[in-house]
């Protein structure tokens, strides 16, 4: 959570920080604000809300500064206000930050003894008196070494960036838990928490490792470890342009990232499945066939949608393997429990950001019980990306708005992907194999198709309902997650009461919601369960549910509204059942006048627990 940003050069530093700040607003935007300097002193500019109003507040007092650094604030410690937004500052020192200082408490009393006061009820101020008393107790001010020496004395997670007063030259930034990265340029040089500030300013860029402390000036960048002790600077080319970070004409990048997934599906699947050749292949495993046969255990982790990705790839692995058990897991309900772990295991950690706090936190667990960890991530370079033994990246480009939506397609498709490996290496037939590999093979079209003949009845379907205050959504089997997903996905962008449910379970309690408060979401399949389900819908009917069904069933139904998604696949149906939601749930928000791609409470990348 929350958005950092740095820059030192010879340029505008706050027109830069502000763009950065816009791009990373995604993640956090509660308050923001930035602490330019140049040769007319420090200036600092703080506000509640978006970053727009900072922006304001920026024209009123434009000044020529060549440093300074920036935050976008999901709030954890202390209300969204003006006193609790980044930077902090205190005596001689400014301080943006990322996570949390666990032992905040403790240290404030111990800097209180010491004469500091605070304004705010944030942890980051205790961290930035923490720096200023050791950096004032310095015969020869070293910046680099304050912050080294602060950080073996907090606990907690963070990613910071650090300027002294009267220092024009320095900025020093150190993560523990919290993605940072810093573009190098031409006598500057850009810090972000997510690269995608970074883009369009320089392509080089040096992703910081937990433990490391980087001084930034316009020489470049100095690393050290947690010691002060030299580190090699490692410069990556950075593979993200400009176009993958704009609405391209979309009102929303929700809608952009909806309409995108047959072209973000097709690099999912780029190079991995060769239908001429009747193979599959998933270059990054990092594991041998010897390996992938005696797999006999798949945990799958995630939080939110990625965890119900994992859950409809359970259930697509299940039909075509006879050995294998599949357990899913809530990553944040993981990381407490006291599980056990069989042999022949291997666990699949699901994130799109892969910088997810509790998802990571159930790897780290995994791997110190020496299990073979794999990676089904999108950000590139990510903490999560980082830390597993090998994996599959899903490569659908930034997902920018928080909602999650192309990612999730990609995920369930990444995990069947490796479930069709582990079958090869068992022994599956090239003809048992052949029709999976059909099914992937029209997928993308299947989804096109879906999104050109239904976006404009779907819309029209979402004004009916906008007005609604609850939904239930169900279905059965592979529908199940796709019920969990879509309910998901309609709370957090509209706001509307919505639950998720597996069919059969509504006799067990959720019925007895049923009245004219609520509209009810039916997932119904043309398969061996369509009668099991109908019979829901019925029960649902009967207690005066105002019921849309979606099918690719041409059987009548009789329910208040239909959706027909005319779709040939089986295994995979659910995939544009699921498409069909999303588009649902984009226009009621829409209609509901809601704030598409930030919606209230929410970031993008959950980094604390
Ligand atoms: O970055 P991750 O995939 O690890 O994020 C997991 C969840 O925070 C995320 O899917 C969240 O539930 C989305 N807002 C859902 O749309």
């Amino acid at each position: 959570m929350c958005g950092i940003v740095g820059y030192v050069g010879n340029k505008e530093a706050q027109r830069i920080l502000l763009s950065g700040l816009r791009r990373l607003e995604y993640r956090g935007y509660d308050s923001a604000g930035i602490i330019t300097a140049g040769r007319n002193g420090e200036t600092l500019l703080r506000e509640k809300g978006k970053v727009a109003e900072l922006d304001k507040k920026v024209a009123e007092s434009e000044h020529n500064d060549i440093i300074g650094i920036g935050h976008t604030r999901w709030a954890t410690h202390g209300e969204p206000s003006e006193r609790n937004a980044h930077p902090h500052h205190v005596g001689d020192i400014y301080l943006v930050h990322n996570g949390i200082i666990e032992n905040y408490q403790d240290l404030k009393e111990v800097l209180a003894d010491r004469g500091y006061e605070f304004a705010s009820e944030t942890d980051t101020e205790v961290f930035t008196a923490l720096i200023d008393s050791i950096y004032q107790a310095q015969d020869k001010k070293d910046l680099h070494q304050a912050v080294v020496d602060s950080l073996q004395m907090v606990i907690g997670a963070y990613g910071i960036a650090v300027m002294a007063k009267g220092n024009l030259d320095e900025i020093v930034v150190a993560r523990k838990g919290s993605p940072l990265v810093v573009g190098v340029g031409e006598e500057e040089v850009f810090i972000a928490s997510d690269p995608s500030a970074l883009v369009g300013h320089t392509d080089q860029v040096v992703y910081l490792r937990d433990d490391e402390v980087a001084t930034c000036s316009k020489d470049g960048v100095h690393l050290t470890d947690a010691t002060a002790t030299k580190v090699d600077t490692v410069v990556e080319k950075l593979e993200l342009d400009i176009q993958a970070i704009q609405k391209k004409g979309y009102d929303h990048f929700l809608l952009k990232e909806i309409f995108e997934q047959p072209e973000t599906l097709r690099s999912t699947l780029n190079g991995r499945v060769l239908k001429e050749q009747d193979l599959l292949r998933l270059g990054g495993l990092n594991m041998t066939d010897d390996e992938l046969r005696e797999v006999k255990n798949v945990f799958i982790i995630g939080c939110g949608t990625a965890y119900y990705a994992g859950m409809l790839a359970s259930y697509f692995i299940e039909q075509f393997t006879d050995d294998v058990v599949i357990h899913n897991a809530i990553a944040s309900e993981l990381r407490y429990r006291s599980f056990n772990v069989p042999e022949n295991s291997v666990a699949l950690f699901v994130s799109q950001s892969g910088e997810t706090a509790d998802t990571l936190a159930c790897l780290q667990e995994m791997k110190r019980r020496g299990v073979k960890c794999l990676g089904i991530v999108n950000a590139v370079g990510s903490s999560i990306a980082r830390e597993v033994d090998g994996g599959v990246y899903v490569h659908v480009g930034a997902e920018i708005s928080v909602a999650s939506t192309k990612a999730f397609t990609s995920q369930a498709v990444a995990m069947l992907l490796f479930g069709l490996v582990i079958a090869q290496a068992k022994g599956m037939s090239l003809k048992e194999l052949r029709p999976y590999i059909a099914e992937l093979d029209i997928l993308p079209d299947e989804i096109q198709s879906t999104l050109n003949s239904q976006n404009e009845p779907i819309k029209t379907l979402a004004k009916k309902y906008a007005h609604y205050e609850h939904a239930l959504y169900v279905g059965r089997d592979s529908l199940f997650p796709v019920a969990l997903e879509g309910a998901l996905k309609l709370k957090e962008i509209s706001y509307i009461q919505s639950e998720g449910y597996a069919a059969g379970e509504l006799k067990h309690g959720p019925i007895a919601l049923i009245d004219d408060k609520f509209f009810e979401m039916a997932f119904v399949s043309d398969n061996w369960l369509y009668e099991k389900t109908m019979s829901n819908i019925i029960e649902m009917k009967a207690r005066g549910g105002h019921i849309i069904t979606v099918t690719n069933s041409e059987k009548a139904i009789g329910t208040e509204e239909v959706v027909r998604v005319d779709t040939k696949l089986e295994l995979l149906a659910p995939l544009i059942f699921n498409v069909a939601s999303q588009l649902f749930a984009y226009y009621v928000a829409v209609e509901r006048g809601n704030d598409v791609d930030q919606p209230r409470n929410l970031a993008k990348s959950v980094t604390v627990e």
